[in-house]
């Protein structure tokens, strides 16, 4: 009835979608999710994980699933290029078959809400077999932090949306800033790029907002909506943020979606190119001239190439049909630019074809069976 409608309109706060509301409260959560966990000369500060900390570590196991699998893709990679051994596995897979174990391994449980089965049941595997936990979770008191031997915080607020957004910006910040403490305990110096990256953390915030305030994703989508299918590309970083952008459009508009390695692209899926495949290429600033050499092969097949990229990336700008461009920054921390200019471009084809957007069908916001 008319009141319930009116308090519903007012707890999206005059959005139409939670989604996107929750796609705009994403400054301030990133705000609060780097808030006191930088020092003004630019370290990882967090309360409960001083230097030293993780010192005995010698690997890192990421346990995650859905959106926050993409979240421990992101974090894997940087930690592999810092020199840190680090693989991302879905908790489905490692609760059935979990890789081995040794008190030196560093079993990082990613996950929004703390109550998705699969992930409880692969840390619970984790811990029996004697690994050291640790949860990035979103939930004080959730299961995953009650059983894991430590836990931080993300602190992105309540997410009502089914389609994770600013959980996983949050994710990703939370996760940069235990790669980079990670980084220094394990190898005994900080990475290369750890004040660039810190640095561009802090000024993530007003870029995401810079961002929202400047898509053009809103008039790219009627284009884009109702395509065969669409595939999305990038290497580095850039592939789990192209998986995660493949996730979201499937999530909330049922159009067909995959995201890939871009090298991966000619091992098969290329067969499925046509002029009806719009294909998104994710670049950040790394590994960049790799995949505009994908760009090229999947162009030569008439399909065309949306290209997100940093806005100074005038070589990507002149090789892609559309240019979504994020604010220029450290392409460590570019990613999740990438990944809320994609947000947007799913929300808004969502919306072009009057999907459910807050509530997919056969989807759950938090799944408890295995
Ligand atoms: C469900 C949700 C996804 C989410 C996944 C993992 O499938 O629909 O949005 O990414 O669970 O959830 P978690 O709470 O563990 O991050």
């Amino acid at each position: 009835d008319t009141v319930e409608w009116e308090s519903e309109d007012a707890e999206r706060g005059g959005y139409d979608h939670y989604m996107l509301k929750e796609i705009n409260e994403q400054p301030e959560a990133l705000e609060r999710t780097i808030n006191g966990r930088i020092t003004d000369d630019g370290r990882v500060a967090l309360a409960d994980f001083p230097p030293g900390t993780f010192d005995e570590v010698s690997e890192v196991h990421f346990l995650s699933c859905g959106t926050s699998h993409h979240a421990s893709m992101y974090a894997q990679q940087l930690l592999r290029d810092r020199g840190v051994p680090a693989y991302a596995f879905t908790a489905g897979e490692y609760a059935t078959t979990p890789a081995p174990v040794s008190e030196d391994t560093l079993v990082i449980a990613v996950t929004q809400s703390g109550e998705t089965a699969d992930t409880l049941a692969s840390l619970r595997s984790a811990n029996e077999r004697g690994a050291r936990t640790l949860t990035v979770t979103n939930v004080v008191g959730s299961t995953a932090a009650r059983e894991a031997d430590e836990a931080l915080f993300i602190r992105a607020g309540p997410e009502i949306g089914v389609a994770a957004t600013k959980t996983f910006t949050s994710q990703v910040a939370a996760l940069l800033l235990v790669v980079e403490r990670l980084t220094v305990d394990i190898t005994g110096t900080p990475s290369e790029d750890s004040e660039a990256v810190l640095t561009a953390l802090r000024e993530l915030p007003d870029a995401v907002d810079r961002l929202i305030g400047s898509s053009i994703a809103s008039s790219l989508a009627p284009r884009y909506a109702g395509s065969e299918q669409h595939f999305f590309i990038g290497r580095g970083v850039a592939y789990p943020v192209a998986c995660e952008g493949a996730l979201k459009l499937k999530e909330i508009s049922y159009e067909q979606a995959e995201g890939f390695s871009a090298g991966e692209l000619k091992h098969g899926p290329l067969a499925l190119v046509t002029p009806e495949t719009p294909i998104v290429a994710v670049f950040t600033g790394k590994h960049d001239t790799k995949t505009l050499n994908n760009v090229e092969e999947v162009r030569s097949r008439g399909a065309s190439v949306i290209g997100v990229a940093p806005e100074s990336a005038d070589h990507v700008a002149a090789a892609v049909d559309e240019f979504l461009p994020i604010p220029d920054t450290n392409p460590d921390v570019a990613g999740v630019l990438a990944n809320v200019q994609l947000q947007l471009v799913s929300y808004h084809v969502a919306n072009v074809l009057n999907r459910s957007i807050d509530k997919p069908r056969n989807l759950a916001k938090s799944v408890t069976v295995e």
